[in-house]
């Protein structure tokens, strides 16, 4: 009697089972072809001419594993010639023992980076330390130059193709041959994060155009072999054309700990140094090397696509803004990061931050700026009174000119503790300059695997504009609000939050 009860059962079972393996396998296949979509080759046919190379290199494949798929060319060998240029002896099967630590260990191997950009006035030099084997330090300049290679490290992928949407942002277009876009970086220990950053960064400054391009790093002495790889990568991107400054804010001489109390507005205005006039009176003016229109580009450590900073400059230089902000997110995309630093233009952090400190309110961002809610739920770009976001663009020319710079709060100023940006934001504002813009389409975030969550939660770019439209859509241009908030929202170090003044605060 039991019996066909229990086939019936077993029946159903194996349908249902099979049912859902087929559709576990056609969600799995969708998901691949979603990921594969993104990112393989960009840019296509718009690269600017780069330097040959001769491809006599052999030890571009891992030099520690015969796995022929490492050994397979590089798909588009067209866009692969400036990488792997040697300058530096390559890793051999031997290690770091024997000739190569020699090599090492022989200065005159390292890029001599004094000569060709000279480094800021007042940052040390030194040389580079031995915190990093020659495989790894190999492995980091391979990832870095090779923008597609998912080897030795896997990447947030990166979307194809720029549409027209940035051509006028590119190449000579006022004729003054001038650098125009400098990127600014103050790092420290931050290997893991130099894969994806640097790697965008020169996929960025090959579609800007190298001549055009600037970048200068402060690094906080870092040990995890940060140093070392970006003194190599700055031999390449001296050979693409553009400028590069190296510094460490660490005294070469002494102790790695001597410039630690440097505190970090210092050393972001350290890293904009080579933007001033240096030989010419007045030095409070913006080096003839840079166009009058030149952007700084602000990174943090952060998992970056070439589209989110390219999108950044276009709605800063389209706007005719002073500042501009991408968002930076953690748990995965979930949770604005920068909320400490960032205020609304009600005054108010971009969600509520209740008195314990909790995350129960972190979905509900601009929740008391109607708006510009609004705005950012159609991702559009909004005007706030400060922000940060982990990557911001600013008027290069304030800086140079010291009509503003960045300034550090007073320990002593507990009651109302205001981060570098904050107090940024203040200054630009009582000086009329409060075009301060964030930009909800760019998404990033502090780690690889965050990134690719966040950008599968939040969207790339490129799915938020349309990238073939070269001008701003008529919903996105910002009506500029002049005045400053009323009352801007203060966060004390201690976790009670009060409201001050505007005018009173600092
Ligand atoms: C590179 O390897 C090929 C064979 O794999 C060899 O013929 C060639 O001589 C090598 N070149 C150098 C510079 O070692
Ligand atoms: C260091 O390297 C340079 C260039 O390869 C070489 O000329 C020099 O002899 C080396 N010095 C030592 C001490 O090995
Ligand atoms: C750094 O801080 C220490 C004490 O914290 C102080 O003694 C030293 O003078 C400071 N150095 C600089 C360069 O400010
Ligand atoms: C983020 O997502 C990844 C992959 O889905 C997961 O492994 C990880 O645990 C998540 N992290 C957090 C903080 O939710
Ligand atoms: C940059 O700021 C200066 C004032 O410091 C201003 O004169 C100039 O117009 C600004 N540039 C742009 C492109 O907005």
């Amino acid at each position: 009697m039991m019996r066909p009860k229990w086939y019936q059962a077993l029946v159903g079972g194996v349908i249902w089972t099979l049912g859902l393996v087929f559709l576990g396998f056609r969600l799995y296949v969708y998901y691949s072809r979603w990921n594969n979509d993104r990112g393989i080759s960009i840019f296509d046919g718009h690269l600017p001419p780069v330097p040959q190379y001769q491809d006599t290199d052999n030890a571009s494949q891992n030099p520690s594993t015969s796995d022929a798929e490492l050994s397979k060319p590089l798909q588009d060998s067209t866009q692969e010639d400036i990488v792997d240029k040697p300058s530096v002896p390559r890793p051999t099967a031997t290690g770091p023992t024997g000739e190569w630590s020699l090599a090492w260990n022989n200065k005159s191997i390292w890029p001599d980076w004094s000569s060709t950009s000279p480094t800021p006035n007042g940052a040390s030099k030194s040389l580079p330390t031995y915190s990093i084997s020659h495989e790894e330090l190999y492995r980091y300049v391979h990832s870095i130059m090779h923008f597609n290679d998912e080897w030795p490290f896997e990447r947030v992928s990166c979307p194809s193709g720029m549409g027209s949407r940035y051509d006028k942002l590119r190449g000579d277009t006022d004729g003054s041959g001038k650098a125009r876009y400098f990127f600014a970086l103050n790092l420290l220990d931050a290997a893991d994060a130099l894969p994806r950053l640097m790697s965008t960064i020169i996929e960025t400054i090959k579609y800007l155009g190298p001549e055009r391009c600037a970048i200068s790093i402060v690094d906080g002495g870092s040990q995890d072999g940060t140093w070392e790889i970006l003194t190599v990568i700055k031999s390449r991107i001296d050979d693409l054309g553009a400028q590069f400054f190296l510094a460490t804010s660490r005294d070469g001489s002494n102790d790695a700990q001597s410039g630690q109390n440097a505190t970090l507005a210092d050393l972001r205005n350290q890293v904009l140094e080579p933007l001033k006039a240096k030989d010419v009176e007045p030095t409070h003016s913006l080096s003839s090397v840079y166009s009058s229109d030149a952007v700084v580009i602000f990174l943090d450590d952060i998992a970056v696509c070439p589209e989110d900073i390219l999108e950044l400059v276009f709605q800063h230089v389209n706007q005719g803004a002073q500042m501009t902000c991408a968002f930076d997110w953690v748990l995965n995309g979930t949770v604005f990061h920068d909320v400490w630093e960032s205020r609304s233009l009600a005054g108010n952090t971009f969600f509520e931050v209740p008195h314990d400190g909790s995350l129960t309110h972190s979905k509900d961002m601009f929740f008391d700026d109607a708006p510009n809610k609004r705005r950012y739920k159609k991702f559009q770009p909004l005007q706030v009174y400060s922000c940060w976001g982990g990557m911001v663009t600013l008027n290069a020319t304030s800086f140079a000119e010291d009509t503003v710079k960045f300034r550090a709060t007073e320990q002593t100023d507990s009651d109302c503790y205001m981060g570098e940006s904050m107090l940024l934001a203040k200054d630009l504002f009582s000086q009329g300059l409060g075009k301060i813009l964030a930009v909800p389409s760019v998404n990033v975030a502090y780690s690889d695997d965050e990134a690719t969550e966040t950008k599968r939660i939040r969207g790339y770019v490129s799915d938020h504009i349309n990238n073939d439209i070269s001008e701003l859509d008529a919903k996105e241009i910002v009506q500029w609000q002049q005045d400053p908030p009323e009352l801007v929202k203060c966060l004390p170090l201690s976790e009670q939050v009060a409201w001050t003044e505007w005018i009173q605060s600092v």
